[in-house]
C-alpha cells in the first residue's frame, strides 16, 4: 500500500511537471529585423513554443555561448555571417543538426561544411553606380574599385563594419595577403570622402552627387526601393546594381545562419524553428520583407530582386571568412582605411 501511494505521487508529480515545463526555444541572435518578431509570433501561434529571444552582437554572443559551455542557456543560435558560425563551430559550440528536412531544401554550397549550421538568408555585397554620371567604363570586380580611374569617386562605410570585413576576408581568402593590402590601400586612394554612414548612406550619397560609386549590401537597395521617403525611392532609381567577379570567383555573398548550441535543453523545439523558418512560406516572407534572398530551392525572387539580375555567388569564400577576419581587420589598418 505504501509503495503504491509512493508510486501514484511519483506519477502525479512527473504529470506535474509536464504540464509546467516550458514549451520553449532560447535563441541568441545577431538579427534585429521586424520581420523575425512577426515569424517566431507565428510559429508560436502554429506549434505552442515560445521564442525567448536574446539580441546582441556576433562576438559578445560567441563569448557568452563559450562562458555556458557547461550549462548552456541557449537553444539555436543565429548570426548575419558565416564566418561567426564556422567560429562557434571551430570552438566546439554547435552540434551537428543531423535533420534531412532542412538539409534537403538548401544547396549544399551554403550550408555549414562540418554540418553544425545552416543559412537562412542570404545577401550579396554589390557595387551600385550612378546612372546619370559613371560613365560607360563601370567596374566589373571589386578590383576594379582600386582603379586609379576612380579617385575620388568611391563610398563606402568604414572598416569597422562586419559587412566590409567579411569583404576584405573573402578577398584575402581568394588572392591572399599582398593583394588584399594593396587592394584596401587603392581603395582608401579612391574614397570620395572619409568613411560614414551606413550601406544606405552611400546609395544616397551617390544620388546627391557626393561619388559616382557605392558599396552596398542587395537587401538595403530593397529596403530603400520600398521606403517611405520618396527621397530614398529616388537615390534607390538613381544607381545601377553590378553583381562584381561574375566571370572568376563570384559576388561576395553572406547568409544569416542557424545552429544547434551544443547541450540545447529543448533540441527538438530548436529543430523545429529550424524546420519553419526554411519553409517556404517563410522562406517567400523573407524575400518579401527583408529584400534578402531565400536559400531554400525553388523560391522565385521577388519582382524587386528581379531586377537585379541573377549572378553568382563566391561560395568558396563563404566558407573561409573565419580564418581570415582577423587579418583583414589588420589589414585595414594599414591601409589607413577609417
Ligand atoms: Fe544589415
Amino acid at each position: 500500500m505504501k509503495y503504491a501511494t509512493l508510486h501514484l505521487s511519483a506519477i502525479l508529480w512527473l504529470s506535474l511537471c509536464a504540464l509546467t515545463q516550458a514549451k520553449e526555444v532560447r535563441l541568441y541572435t545577431q538579427r534585429h529585423y521586424p520581420a523575425d518578431k512577426e515569424f517566431f509570433a507565428q510559429f508560436t501561434k502554429d506549434t505552442g513554443i515560445e521564442v525567448k529571444v536574446i539580441k546582441a552582437g556576433a562576438n559578445e554572443l560567441l563569448t557568452r555561448l563559450e562562458s555556458e559551455k557547461a550549462a548552456p542557456q541557449a537553444d539555436l543560435f543565429i548570426t548575419t555571417d558565416a564566418g561567426a558560425l564556422d567560429r562557434a563551430d571551430a570552438a566546439g559550440l554547435l552540434d551537428k543538426l543531423n535533420n534531412k528536412t532542412v538539409a534537403d531544401r538548401i544547396p549544399a554550397g551554403l550550408q555549414g561544411k562540418n554540418g553544425t549550421w545552416v543559412p537562412i538568408t542570404m545577401r550579396a555585397r554589390v557595387i551600385v553606380y550612378s546612372k546619370e554620371r559613371a560613365g560607360k567604363n563601370l567596374p566589373k570586380t571589386y578590383e576594379d574599385l582600386a582603379d586609379s580611374q576612380w579617385k575620388g569617386r568611391v563610398l563606402i562605410r568604414s572598416s569597422s563594419n562586419a559587412y566590409n570585413q567579411s569583404l576584405l576576408a573573402s578577398i584575402l581568402a581568394a588572392e591572399g595577403r599582398d593583394a588584399a593590402l594593396a587592394w584596401a590601400k587603392g581603395v582608401t586612394a579612391n574614397m570620395a570622402r572619409p568613411p560614414q554612414g551606413n550601406d544606405r548612406d552611400q546609395v544616397r550619397s551617390v544620388a546627391l552627387g557626393l561619388g559616382e560609386l557605392a558599396v552596398v549590401n542587395t537587401y538595403y537597395l530593397g529596403l530603400l526601393e520600398n521606403a517611405d521617403d520618396p527621397k530614398d525611392r529616388a537615390a534607390r532609381a538613381a544607381v545601377g546594381v553590378i553583381f562584381p567577379n561574375q566571370s572568376g570567383r563570384g559576388a561576395h555573398v553572406n547568409v544569416s545562419g542557424a545552429g544547434i548550441v551544443k547541450g540545447a535543453k529543448n533540441r527538438p523545439h530548436a529543430v523545429a524553428l529550424l524546420e519553419f523558418l526554411t519553409s517556404k512560406k517563410i522562406q517567400a516572407s523573407y524575400q518579401k520583407m527583408t529584400s534578402e534572398f531565400a536559400v531554400a530551392e525553388g523560391i522565385k525572387p521577388e519582382p524587386l530582386q528581379a531586377k537585379w539580375g541573377t549572378f553568382k555567388p563566391d561560395l568558396t569564400s563563404l566558407h573561409e571568412l573565419a580564418g581570415h577576419q582577423e587579418e583583414a581587420v589588420k589589414i585595414f589598418d594599414l591601409a589607413g582605411w577609417k
